[in-house]
């Protein structure tokens, strides 16, 4: 059967109709019911989320889940689990979830041979991890590998990145592990200035092993090294993680020195593969197992909690709620969590690649706005940049607060004021200030009526801003992993919504293609199809360059 597409759904035309009553709402109403946080909150594992700040009540949670029903959620949940090529126009499955799965159930769904990769590439990064560790891996003049850096952008970069500073208590020692990924010199030349290349490993890690930026900056990595070690053997300077061996092997990296992806696990859901070697080789193999437990367990609970109780679930449903319905068309991710300060970016990947489309799988426009803008960083820095938008705009911003009870640094006061802060900014979207609290407070300042009727306006805060906290025990390799595969989970359920394919990204071909031929300009060849404006930058570079 095919999918029913949003127009044609009852439930949505309901939905359409019910939201208009409910933008008159006030989110604070809601709490006159005592039992709220109760009722809208919900435990998974070490991981708690608070949503009854949110503009919903039962009526139109019902409502949504009658939607994901007539939808077909928990069939199309299932056929991703199980493997269905469900990437229809890649025609892939989609199975980054099995990576993290016990061997017995890999066994149901891959093939002998596939399981058998699997088994090898973790072998591969134990393997490697421990010989780093222990010092065994030497560079080219004999000397222990001290440092790695890992080449990879996208999904090849940042998972490990965001994952390796979260879990900074979980370090090993002994190498230290850095991240490349703009094509811009400057980065390049900033990680090399503080390498020695003798005790450096360069991973290359890249599914296409064609990705511009990365193929340039694992060819300047290399270069780096020869011209250090003119006279030496350096191809144990070099790892690659991809699905191309082809490519890395005419790159020069030895057989033995690929670790395999493949095709069913997506770029920017790939972390649990080889694309996480940095970050196992940062925490130690044991802390990735880790991460992948906490993954599985999400999975679990993802595969098995009804709709009503299931923390993916849940946070899609009311996130399509927002952004399809109430024209909220932005989400804040606000970790208030200093180590989670990467996450903003990971999940801009994760959701806007994913779900940053306008065609459904029949190729139809889809008549609902689908993923929001997402952005964001660290608490409590965002209330010094844009939390004043997100008070006194006319937009209503959506927000994802997300905080540990446990902080991981012996600053308790600090967390203590970090947290406060962090349930204020919550609370104080929610309640606002209304205009008749601002004169009240301006005039228990001493303020002259005539001022406080001028200032009071500008001091007005409409409140209503909907958020969600997610609260974590502690941020361990676990509860980072439930967090990770929580929002991929929240991710693929709103594409299954949405009825489009969260897992191409067909959006990013054009502007690499552009760029290869502006490259090409900017060696001197002729193209007379780009516009005036990009002729006339072009120009410009190249007067300077000259
Ligand atoms: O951003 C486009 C993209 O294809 C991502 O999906 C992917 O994670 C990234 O580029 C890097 O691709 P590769 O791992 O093939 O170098």
């Amino acid at each position: 059967m095919s999918p029913l597409s949003v127009v044609q759904s009852e439930q949505v035309l309901a939905l359409q109709a019910m939201a208009k009553q409910y933008q008159q709402n006030s989110i604070s109403d809601y709490f006159n019911n005592k039992d709220r946080f109760e009722q809208f909150s919900l435990n998974c594992g070490n991981l708690f989320v608070d949503y009854s700040k949110q503009n919903v009540d039962e009526v139109v949670l019902q409502r949504l889940n009658a939607w994901a029903e007539e939808i077909g959620l928990k069939r199309a949940i299932t056929s991703m689990f199980a493997g269905d090529k469900i990437n229809h126009t890649e025609a892939r499955a989609v199975l980054h979830t099995v990576l993290r799965a016990p061997k017995e159930i890999q066994a149901t769904i891959l093939t002998p041979t596939e399981c058998a990769e699997i088994d090898q590439a973790n072998k591969q990064m134990q393997s490697l991890c421990s010989r780093l560790h222990k010092g065994e891996y030497l560079g080219a003049t004999g000397k222990a590998i001290t440092d790695v850096i890992a080449i990879g952008i996208g999904g090849s970069y940042y998972g490990g990145k965001v994952a390796q500073e979260a879990l900074k208590p979980f370090h090993q020692r002994t190498v230290k592990v850095h991240y490349l990924a703009n094509i811009d010199g400057g980065a390049i030349a900033e990680k090399l200035a503080m390498l020695n290349p003798e005790t450096t490993l360069v991973l290359i890690i890249s599914k296409t092993f064609s990705t511009q930026e990365t193929l340039l900056n694992a060819q300047s990595a290399k270069s780096w090294i020869e011209s250090y070690l003119p006279n030496y053997d350096i191809t144990n300077h070099f790892v690659a993680v991809s699905s191309n061996v082809e490519k890395a092997l005419s790159f020069g990296i030895k057989s033995e020195n690929i670790l395999p992806m493949w095709d069913w696990v997506g770029g920017r859901f790939s972390l649990w593969s080889a694309v996480g070697l940095p970050l196992a080789i940062a925490i130690g193999y044991e802390n990735f197992q880790q991460l992948k437990s906490g993954a599985y367990e999400m999975d679990q609970h993802f595969q098995s909690a009804q709709f009503s109780d299931n923390m993916p679930i849940i946070m899609a449903l009311i996130g399509i709620w927002n952004a399809s319905f109430l024209g909220h068309k932005s989400l804040a991710i606000l970790p208030y969590d200093h180590s989670l300060r990467a996450l903003p970016g990971y999940l801009q990947q994760v959701d806007m690649e994913s779900n940053g489309k306008r065609v459904d799988h029949a190729g139809d426009e889809i008549a609902l706005a689908t993923a929001p803008i997402v952005f964001g960083q660290e608490g409590t820095n965002g209330q010094h940049a844009f939390m004043q938008l997100m008070h006194q705009s006319n937009d209503i911003v959506p927000a994802d607060f997300i905080v540990s009870l446990t902080s991981n640094s012996d600053y308790h006061h600090h967390h203590t004021m970090l947290v406060a802060n962090c349930f204020a900014q919550s609370e104080a979207l929610m309640v606002g200030k209304p205009l008749a609290q601002a004169k009240q407070e301006l005039t228990a300042q001493g303020i002259e009526n005539e001022d406080v009727e001028r200032i009071a306006p500008h001091k007005v805060m409409p409140g209503n801003s909907p958020s969600n906290t997610l609260v974590i025990e502690s941020l361990t390799p676990k509860t980072l992993g439930s967090l990770l595969a929580l929002y991929e989970h929240k991710i693929f359920v709103q594409g299954i919504m949405w009825q489009l394919n969260s897992f191409d990204q067909w959006g990013v071909e054009l502007g690499k293609e552009l760029g290869t031929s502006i490259l090409a300009v900017m060696g001197g060849e002729d193209n007379d199809s780009l516009s005036s404006s990009t002729q006339g930058l072009i120009d410009k570079y190249l007067m300077k360059r000259s």
